[in-house]
């Protein structure tokens, strides 16, 4: 692949976990989470982050209004359908990031114009430039997407990119909206435009990759080696129907086959996992154990040929390794003598960064397990950890809980429960043992939501690995989910039902105070 030559050789990651990944279902976030989420990809080394679309609610106005604020090193861009509202709207957003980008679109393909605008090409085309020249008035950094420019005619692109670059865009989105495009079609799409659109070097041609067909990595990568400068993607690759192109994947392909691609990204390789491993914690939704670069197998060699030629010589198997992505092997690192230094050292070097409070804590935690397990592997800090980082201020707090099951028990759950200082108690039955232990803490604390998801994961091997469990609940059209981690796994259900509980509660508290506003988009 000799790919085109290109006077700048790095490709600028634009993430879209929080805008085309959020708003795909089961990946809502709250506002701090969100937050989390932003700050992890500034550590990660994302150029652009896509933190939301402004006009969609004003849960995702405040959300990227306070991550303009809080981002220093990357761009933040707002995201704005082509015209005054949206924009005005998406400015108002992000006008306190130092680097702020309004992103604006409009689709320009014939199937689009005709049965969901309803519009001519002249007046989609009239529509773009005004909107860019709108947001331009705001800020110098303007993006400009062509939806559905893959089905698109390309000279009719090349007109409407030609205009919007003349009226002040400085990155030209190509998307991929239905995930239509195979790999070597999408290549010759973006040489046509760097042959075609004649004032194109003074912008960016950037990509965004829908999954439908399995090839948004690989497309995104073939407009890479004609030009593109920009790719937008997710974290584990979440995002609307079968996802948007994974950014983990983009990044190792062009840091370990440099020598094909000849150019590379600004991102820090180590903290992929821990970026990985927060959205999964937050989302609730696992990484496939195969999935390329993050997934549990990832790195596991089970065939004999192939351990026996590792052991030789790791180049043998290994094309990149666990470290390059921060999926330290799950080693035994620290132990229940080591001292809360040890323990500080090496939350950061998984990629997190605590409060002294928060770190107290989950060393507290650490010690407690460590007292319990045999080995305390990474994942385990990363679970306690995420726990801590994502609790929500305790409005009640689960003091005990004892439950009986067994084949001729009717399992049987007690449980004692702090709220707003008063302690409750009461025993309650159910179909197994996680059941009777929701039943009676919902019938404690009265909450009339209602169940959408209960996830169990086991972090690690071994019959004594502590459960990972995640739970979504709704209540009045808001969703949060809820996360707990335990050894035993009816512990680690009630923590996490708990916690789901807690948050539920904090948005009650916000709503009340006018911190937040509720609405069908701002689920959490
Ligand atoms: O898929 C798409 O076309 C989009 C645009 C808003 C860039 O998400
Ligand atoms: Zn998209």
């Amino acid at each position: 692949m000799a790919g085109r030559k290109q006077k700048d050789n790095k490709v600028k990651i634009f993430d879209t976990t929080l805008r085309d990944g959020e708003q795909s279902p089961g990946n809502t976030m709250n506002i701090q989470e969100k937050l989390r989420v932003a700050r992890q990809l500034e550590i990660l080394g994302v150029d652009i982050i896509e933190a939301g679309f402004p006009i969609a609610s004003q849960g995702d106005f405040d959300a990227v209004k306070q991550i303009a604020k809080t981002i220093k090193k990357s761009v933040v861009a707002g995201l704005a359908r082509a015209n005054k509202k949206d924009i005005d709207r998406a400015w108002e957003a992000i006008k306190n990031a130092r680097k702020p980008r309004i992103h604006t679109f409009i689709s320009t393909s014939e199937i689009h114009l005709k049965y969901q605008l309803r519009m001519t090409r002249k007046e989609v085309l009239k529509i773009a430039v005004k909107s860019v020249k709108r947001a331009k008035k705001y800020t110098p950094n303007v993006e400009f997407s062509a939806m559905d420019a893959t089905r698109s005619d390309r000279d009719y692109l090349c007109r409407v990119f030609a205009e919007v670059i003349d009226a002040g865009a400085t990155t030209l989105n190509v998307p991929d909206t239905v995930g239509y495009a195979v790999p070597a079609e999408f290549g010759e799409l973006i040489s046509y435009l760097m042959e075609n659109v004649p004032n194109i070097s003074d912008a960016t041609i950037s990509v965004h990759c829908h999954n439908d067909l399995g090839l948004s990595v690989a497309n995104s990568l073939a407009a890479v080696a004609n030009g593109a400068r920009q790719v937008e993607c997710t974290i584990n690759g979440i995002g609307e129907r079968a996802g948007n192109a994974s950014l983990e994947e983009i990044v190792m392909v062009l840091r370990t086959r440099k020598d094909l691609f000849q150019t590379d990204t600004s991102i820090l390789t180590e903290k992929i996992y821990p970026s990985s491993r927060l959205i999964t914690s937050i989302t609730g939704v696992p990484v496939q154990p195969n999935k390329a670069i993050v997934g549990a197998n990832a790195f596991a060699h089970e065939s004999g040929i192939h351990q026996d030629g590792l052991l030789k010589e790791k180049e043998t198997y290994e094309i990149m390794t666990p470290q390059s992505i921060g999926m330290m092997k799950s080693s035994l690192i620290i132990g229940k003598h080591s001292g809360s230094h040890a323990f500080r050292k090496r939350v950061e070097e998984l990629g997190y960064k605590l409060t002294a409070e928060e770190l107290k804590k989950a060393f507290q935690r650490f010690k407690d397990l460590a007292d319990k397990k045999k080995e305390v592997f990474d994942e385990d800090i990363e679970a306690i950890v995420a726990d801590e980082i994502l609790r929500a201020p305790d409005v009640y707090k689960l003091l005990n809980l004892n439950v009986v099951s067994g084949t001729v028990a009717i399992p049987t759950a007690t449980v004692e429960i702090e709220a707003n200082g008063n302690i409750i108690k009461d025993v309650g039955f159910g179909d197994g043992p996680v059941d009777a232990a929701f039943k009676t803490i919902a019938k404690v604390t009265k909450t009339k939501s209602r169940l959408l998801k209960y996830i169990v994961n086991s972090i690690t091997g071994g019959t004594d690995a502590q459960g990972e469990v995640t739970v979504r609940l709704e209540e009045d059209g808001t969703v949060v989910v809820g996360q707990g981690a335990h050894m035993d796994i009816i512990m680690a259900s009630a923590f996490a039902y708990v916690n789901a509980l807690n948050r539920i509660e904090q948005i009650k508290k916000n709503l009340l105070r006018g911190v937040t506003t509720k609405n069908g988009n701002d689920n959490c």
